[in-house]
C-alpha cells in the first residue's frame, strides 16, 4: 500500500472530525474518497498532508511513518496536494503561483537562477499540459474560477508527487473544463501517479476510481471497487442521513 491511514482520530473542540479512521490506498490507483459535507474528508487530506496533526493513529507514506511531520517534509516524499490560491497569491502571475510552491525562500535563493529557469519550463510545461499556457502572464486574480480549478490542479505536479490528494477538483467547473480534468487525471495515472480524490460529483467519481473509501461522521462506513460502493445500502443512509 502507498498510502496507509490506521485508527486515526483528530477532534475539534468536541467535534470529532476523524475519529478511528483506516483506510489504505494501493499504488497506481485512483481512489475516491466520498461521504456527505462533515464527514471528515477535508481533515482526513489536512491529517494526510500534514497540516494537521492526528490526536491519535498513524499514518504511513511508502513505508515511512509521516505522522506529524511537517507539510514541506511530506510533500518532499512525495504527497502532493492543491492549495488555495490566497489574495496574496492572486497578485502574482499564473507563472509565479507555479513556482512559487517549489522555490520558496532559502531553496530559491541557494540554487538561483539555472533552478528557476528548469522550473520556469516544467511550469510552462504544465500549463500547457492543462490547457492554460496562454495565461501564464496574467495574474492568478484574473483567471475565471474553473482555470483557477486548471492552475491549482497544474501546481501540485509541480513537486513531481508519486500521490495527488484532489480536494473537489471538479466542484463548480463547466462539463468541458471537467473532462480535461478527468481526462489529464487519468493521462496522469497511466504515468503511475496515484491520486486520493475527495468529490461529490458521483459520475465522475463511478468513472473515474478503481476504489471508492466512504466517510461519514469522521468514520470509514465501507471501501471497495464502484460497482459494489453504488449497490451499497449504506452509502444511500449516509448520505441521506439515516446513520
Ligand atoms: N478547523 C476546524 N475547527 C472546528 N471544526 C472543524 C474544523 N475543520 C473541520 N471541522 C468540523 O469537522 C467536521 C468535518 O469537517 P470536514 O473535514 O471539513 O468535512 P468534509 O470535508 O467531509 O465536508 C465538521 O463537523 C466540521 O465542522
Ligand atoms: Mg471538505
Amino acid at each position: 500500500m502507498l498510502l496507509e491511514v490506521d485508527h486515526v482520530s483528530k477532534a475539534f473542540g468536541g467535534v470529532r472530525a476523524v475519529a478511528d479512521c483506516s483506510f489504505a490506498v494501493q499504488e497506481g490507483t485512483i481512489t475516491a474518497l466520498i461521504g456527505p459535507n462533515g464527514a471528515g474528508k477535508t481533515t482526513a487530506f489536512n491529517l494526510i498532508s500534514g497540516i494537521l496533526t492526528p490526536d491519535s493513529g498513524r499514518i504511513k507514506f511508502a513505508g515511512n511513518d509521516i505522522t506529524g511531520l511537517r507539510p514541506h517534509k511530506i510533500a518532499r516524499l512525495g504527497v502532493g496536494r492543491t492549495f488555495q490560491i490566497t489574495r496574496e497569491l492572486g497578485d502574482l502571475t499564473v507563472l509565479e503561483n507555479m513556482v512559487v510552491g517549489t522555490a520558496r525562500g532559502t531553496f530559491r535563493e541557494l540554487l538561483g537562477r539555472r533552478v528557476l529557469a528548469r522550473e520556469e519550463q516544467q511550469a510552462m510545461e504544465l500549463l500547457d499540459f492543462v490547457g492554460i499556457a496562454r495565461l501564464a502572464d496574467q495574474k492568478a486574480k484574473t483567471l475565471s474560477y474553473g482555470q483557477r480549478k486548471l492552475l491549482e490542479f497544474a501546481s501540485v505536479l509541480m513537486s513531481r508527487p508519486r500521490l495527488v490528494l484532489l480536494d473537489e477538483p471538479a466542484g463548480g467547473v463547466n462539463p468541458a473544463l471537467l473532462d480535461r480534468i478527468v481526462d489529464r487525471i487519468r493521462t496522469l495515472n497511466q504515468t503511475g501517479i496515484t491520486f486520493l480524490i475527495v468529490e461529490h460529483n458521483m459520475d465522475m467519481v463511478m468513472n473515474l476510481s478503481d476504489e471508492v473509501v466512504v466517510m461519514a461522521h469522521g468514520e470509514v462506513i465501507t471501501q471497495g471497487p464502484p460497482t459494489r460502493i453504488r449497490s451499497d445500502d449504506r452509502v444511500l443512509d449516509a448520505y441521506l442521513g439515516r446513520v
